[in-house]
């Protein structure tokens, strides 16, 4: 730690961070466009100017590193009319389309012109106007309220690792544009509109689906893959419109990846809301007895998945059948990459779909042979009751016991099955995850289930209380 005086007063402050970051922490803002924590510094937009104690010139806050004894001014009348100088620029040729872009009420060209901005325009002339172009198979770009930040291109080379953007032309008819031939086709489109701090960069699955002040936001994580990004849940009208990035600065997450980010129509549609015995709907007063009956008469049971539930759901699930079932055997690996450790198909995306494979690991579901010889027991009778959690039911199953499907939505599973169970998604309730580093994170409630709607931990519960209840009874009559 450093000794540094802001406008006048000293703090102590972290002396490997720039002065954007250092002044962040002690509650002064400095506004900025082209910065950003985990991008290389090319101090572009020339937005984040302060005055420094014995250097003449005005300074850039992004390419100053914090040392010892630094006096810094960042409320001064010289400081306030140089970033009033640089707004005036970047609104030049800045269309007044706040009414129609969906970066709006969320945009930082919006914050910082309000915060640092003069509030008037002496631009006389007929703005810029160039075409809006498709870029990528999920992203377009609207060059005219591109402000040339350079965030697009620094984020494509050093952490997608690929080429497909550059800068084109000089001064005034600077555009950034694709360098190659092909659309940008990576998993990261969404994270490239959210990294622009402008309307410029937009992604054709959320494209005027809302004002974003409309939605109801959460604090969450992704269910994409073993990574588990912090995330804002959108909801709006019941229904998961988007997840943004929740930044988490100690852990390194400021993006999201397209698979995980556009992963959402599954919570909105084709739900399973009711229980089935066989392919037919039915109620649950009627299909829990049964269920607990098989569970009962038993030789053995097995649980497999449940690496979609939370830690808390897997918990109950482990305690209830536990009190009802003799020996049963528990599994959530159920699928190779599981079984390894954590292998990265690109900077963020891992190979396990699953957000808590690890937490169930660590909640004990995991078992002494493996999957296979689970399904192999299964189906030669020597276990007779199978629940399989928000899996689909393994394509060789053949044994004569009974398969019980807890889901969240409809599928040839829940079709199959000798009964089907529906149950929240994680949206639905708050839990916790622990991702492939072992970190457990807390997600909040986002939507609201429908009535009676039980999670798969409550479903266990009612398991338990059914088949007490019926010992009980037994117990009193004699
Ligand atoms: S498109 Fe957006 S991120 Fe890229 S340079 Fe323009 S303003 Fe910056
Ligand atoms: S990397 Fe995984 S956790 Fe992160 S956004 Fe993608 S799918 Fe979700
Ligand atoms: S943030 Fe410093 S120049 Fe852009």
């Amino acid at each position: 730690m450093v000794t540094i005086k802001i406008d006048g007063k000293e703090y102590k402050v972290d002396e490997k961070k720039n002065l954007i970051d250092a002044v962040k922490e002690v509650g002064t803002d400095i506004p900025y466009f082209c910065y950003h924590p985990s991008l290389s510094i090319v101090g572009m937009c020339r937005m984040c100017l302060i005055e420094i104690e014995g250097v003449p010139k005005i300074q850039a806050a992004c390419n100053t590193q914090v040392k010892e004894g630094l006096s810094i001014i960042t409320k001064s009348k010289r400081v306030i009319e140089a970033r009033e100088g640089t707004m005036e620029f970047l609104l030049a040729n800045h269309p007044l389309d706040c009414p129609v872009c969906d970066k709006a009420g969320e945009c930082d060209l919006q914050d910082n012109a309000f915060s640092a901005g003069k509030g008037v325009s002496r631009f006389e002339f007929e703005k810029r106007n160039i075409p809006q172009e498709e870029i990528g198979n999920n992203l377009m770009i609207n060059h005219n309220r591109c402000i040339v930040c350079f965030r697009c291109v620094r984020f494509e080379q050093e952490l997608v690792g690929e080429y497909n953007l550059g800068l084109f032309e000089r001064g005034y008819h600077s555009i950034i544009g694709l360098a190659k031939e092909e659309p940008i086709a990576h998993n990261y489109q969404g994270a490239l509109s959210d990294i622009c701090p402008t309307g410029a960069l937009l992604n054709h699955k959320t494209l005027f689906k809302s004002r974003v002040w409309w939605y109801k936001t959460a604090k969450s994580v992704c269910h994409g893959c073993s990574t588990g990004c912090n995330i804002e849940t959108n909801v709006r009208d019941g229904k998961m419109y988007r997840y943004m990035t929740r930044e988490n600065p100690a852990e390194g997450m400021y993006f999201l990846c397209d698979k995980g980010r556009f992963d959402l129509d599954w919570m909105n549609e084709n739900r399973l809301f009711a229980y089935y015995e066989k392919g037919v709907p039915g109620e649950s007063v009627t299909i829990i007895p049964k269920i607990v009956n098989k569970v009962k008469n038993a030789k053995r049971v097995a649980v497999v998945g449940g690496a979609h539930e939370s830690n808390e759901n897997l918990k109950l699930i482990k305690t209830n059948i536990q009190a009802i079932a003799k020996d049963p055997v528990f599994e959530a690996r159920i699928i190779e990459s599981q079984y390894k450790a954590p292998e990265q198909i690109d900077f963020l995306l891992t190979t396990d779909p699953h957000p808590n494979t690890k937490g169930a690991i660590d909640s004990g579901f995991v078992s002494s042979s493996n999957f296979t010889s689970i399904i192999k027991d299964f189906n030669e009778n020597m276990i007779d009751v199978l629940f399989v959690i928000k899996e689909d039911i393994p394509a060789n199953i053949t044994g004569k016991g009974t398969v019980v499907v807890l889901h969240t939505n409809i599928t040839a599973s829940t079709k199959d099955a000798d009964f089907a169970v529906p149950i929240k998604c994680f949206a639905e309730q708050s839990g916790t995850f622990t991702n492939k580093k072992g970190l457990k994170q807390n997600f909040e409630t986002a939507m609201n289930p429908i009535q009676g709607l039980p999670s798969s931990g409550d479903f266990f519960t009612r398991l338990k209380q059914e088949a007490t209840k019926k010992e009980e009874f037994a117990i009193g009559n004699h």
